[in-house]
């Protein structure tokens, strides 16, 4: 089964062509970064114009690049849930525009679903259930993936996502928009130990993050360099700081696996890029026996080809949408579609 997938949440004008979940036909990506750069984060008017713009050429080329037509495709499939409204309502309308005119159903995809299914593509042998972690810039989320469809969330962060947090973190240091993996490059130039960050503390659920603490020790670090005259290493700043997240990250997956039993432990986002954390998981996951999934780095950040794999498996289990369907700025991962309509 051929599907087109469209994703537009964000800043980036997606489409690909992926055939029965696992086998990437084509796939396209047109980053809007520089333009959103110079503001220092997404304007969310000029991202919903760049798609305007962007989504028939980007449709087309994933199209041309799979060596199908439209007529060849068998379902469409869109990201509709969570993400910048305007940008989500270009690549929904757009998509449902193109199914009803083929005549072929319509699958909406929750982005987070899709981040988690960018392991499908890569790793063939890889079937729920296991524990997942999908840290990305707006989510932090730990959670028991029990089936293709099936979701239980069992910790989330209370306050800044883990890539919220670099990318502020990375801000207060100078680095552009989206500084997470200016920060990981510059702390692969560092050394870690010299810089005192806090531990956050959170309340409550020991499965839940908090990175919001983390982010403000680092402004003020530099603040009262800055006062007193003193240099900081921003290389030894940026290890300090990737450890701690990393580490943080680690130890509540492996505290999730040891209380779940899961053995089979999966990355994804745009945060599963980075170098510490993937080393951390890479050791603990050894030391603990568990197998250890993450996307290659092109399929961590943004991208249509993991919507794409989802949708199979959404389809397969009946949930399609007609001509109706919205699109939402929020949503639970574990809420389908069918429960978002009015
Ligand atoms: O999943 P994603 O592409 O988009 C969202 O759905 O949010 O994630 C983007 C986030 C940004 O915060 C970006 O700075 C971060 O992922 N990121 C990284 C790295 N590469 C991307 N953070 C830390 N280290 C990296 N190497
Ligand atoms: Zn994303």
């Amino acid at each position: 089964m051929k599907i087109l997938a469209i994703e537009s949440s964000c800043d980036e004008t997606a489409a690909a062509v992926v055939e029965d979940g696992r086998r990437t036909l084509s796939s396209v990506v047109y980053s809007q970064v520089e333009e959103h750069r110079l503001y220092g984060g997404v304007v969310p008017e000029i991202a919903s114009r760049r798609h305007i713009e962007q989504i028939s050429p980007v449709v087309r080329r994933a199209l041309a690049d799979a060596g199908c037509t439209l007529e060849e495709i068998d379902a469409v499939a869109v990201t509709a849930a969570p993400g910048l409204i305007g940008a989500l309502l270009v690549g929904v309308n757009y998509a449902k525009g193109l199914a009803a005119a083929a005549g072929k159903p319509l699958i909406p995809v929750h982005h987070l679903r899709g981040h988690v299914a960018a392991n499908y593509l890569a790793h063939p042998e890889l079937e729920p259930p296991f524990l997942c972690l999908v840290v990305s810039g707006g989510h932090t989320h730990l959670m028991e993936v029990t089936a293709y469809t099936g979701y239980r969330l069992i910790g989330r962060t209370r306050d800044d996502a883990a890539g919220e947090a670099f990318d502020k973190a990375a801000r207060a240091m100078g680095f552009p928009y989206p500084g997470g993996a200016y920060l990981d490059r510059q702390a692969q130039q560092g050394t870690p130990g010299r810089y005192r960050l806090p531990v956050p503390h959170v309340e409550g659920s020991d499965l839940d993050f908090s990175f919001s603490g983390l982010k403000t020790a680092v402004i003020n670090l530099l603040h009262t360099a800055a006062q007193r005259g003193e240099e900081v290493s921003i290389p030894d700043l940026c290890a300090d700081f990737q450890e701690r997240v990393a580490g943080i990250l680690a130890d509540k997956v492996m505290l999730a696996a040891q209380r779940t039993g899961l053995k089979t432990i999966v990355a994804a986002g745009g945060v599963s890029a980075n170098s510490g954390l993937r080393a951390q998981l890479e050791r603990r996951c050894r030391q603990a026996g568990c197998r250890l999934f993450v996307p290659p780095l092109a399929l961590c950040g943004d991208n249509a080809a993991m919507i794409g794999s989802q949708a199979y498996y959404e389809y397969q289990a009946g949930f399609l949408a007609d001509s109706s369907l919205n699109a939402w700025a929020t949503m639970s991962i574990e809420d389908s579609f069918e429960e978002m309509a009015p």
